[in-house]
């Protein structure tokens, strides 16, 4: 490792505090062990590392490992495989490949990259024998597939979610975070292979999203919205009615932050569209607020 990976990997703290809200407590343990991973501190003929992360739907899991894995490898080095696809004694073929021919999700990925992050979503829907093979990921970084060819898999990062515990944690509102943290971390050890829960380097249960948090994350979609909007050459500035609006509409007691992207997209969107068949190209400053459960462009001049 060479001394400019060797900055870049100082940066990576800021990088993911300034993209993840609201999980404070979980990014030191994360960011430790990518360091370790990436400093090649973690053990030999394993993967890089390996994560399970818990906690409810929609607070930034994902978001988290896109977040990690765009900062270290660049983009496209993040493999996602749903579970609820692989939950039949058939998804193992899907997975490893058929015999003659035919390859598997898995070595696919490893045909595009021999580094990056494999993430596996919902892992307690997998089928057992699907799971049998991540024992033997995280044991040796090393599978077998269908026609006998072996995957090293010793340049992952391996992640895997699971929504077991989460929704306990949306209806324990008034326990502090550690009381829920224990309940998921036990939930989960129950509900898991014992054996794959404890080969697993960091368990780390992601926390609900308080109104704050929300209201940041709103920020964070926006800039960029606008960010967009003002390299196409349109200069929207947002009044105070704007954030409280996009929380009302993009978050979601049993989704998270999930809906918001979308709800930033299309409020602002529709409000930028409305404008511009109204009144041409506008140029100079213009207002974006909520008036009667929408967003409209004012434009604080008249002028156009
Ligand atoms: N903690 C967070 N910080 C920043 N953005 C978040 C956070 N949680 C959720 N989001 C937003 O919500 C979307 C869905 O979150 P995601 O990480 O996919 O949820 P999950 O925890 O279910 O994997 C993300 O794309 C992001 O825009
Ligand atoms: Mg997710």
């Amino acid at each position: 490792m060479d001394s400019i990976e060797n900055s870049k990997l100082l940066k990576l703290e800021a990088h993911l505090r300034s993209r993840i809200r609201g999980q404070d407590h979980v990014l030191p343990r994360i960011i430790s062990l990518l360091k370790r991973g990436q400093l090649g501190l973690t053990k030999l003929n394993r993967p890089r590392g390996s994560f399970l992360f818990l906690g409810p739907t929609g607070v930034g899991k994902t978001e988290t490992t896109i977040a990690f894995t765009d900062f270290i490898f660049g983009e496209d080095k993040l493999f996602r495989f749903d579970m609820s696809e692989y939950q039949t004694q058939e998804s193992l073929g899907v997975l490893l490949g058929g015999k003659l021919g035919e390859r598997g999700t898995l070595a696919l990925a490893c045909d595009r990259s021999r580094c990056g992050t494999l993430l596996f979503d919902e892992i307690e829907k997998a089928h057992t024998r699907v799971l049998d093979i991540f024992l033997q990921i995280l044991d040796a970084a090393r599978v077998t597939m269908a026609n006998g060819e072996t995957l090293d898999l010793s340049g992952f990062y391996i992640v895997f979610t699971t929504n077991i515990g989460g929704a306990d944690l949306l209806n324990l509102q008034h326990s502090t975070f550690a009381t829920m943290e224990r309940h998921v971390l036990a939930r989960a050890q129950q509900a898991m292979r014992p054996e794959l829960f404890a080969r697993i380097t960091e368990k780390l249960v992601f926390n609900r999203l308080g109104y704050d948090h929300q209201l940041e994350i709103a920020q964070l979609l926006l800039n960029g919205e606008l960010k967009f909007l003002r390299e196409k050459g349109y200069e929207l500035h947002p009044d105070k009615t704007v954030l409280p609006f996009v929380v009302q509409r993009g978050f979601h007691p049993k989704l998270g932050a999930r809906p918001m992207r979308d709800a930033v997209e299309k409020l602002i969107g529709d409000a930028v569209a409305a404008d511009l068949l109204a009144e041409g190209v506008s140029r100079g400053k213009l207002i974006l607020n909520e008036m009667e459960n929408a967003f409209t462009v004012v434009h604080p001049n008249g002028d156009h």
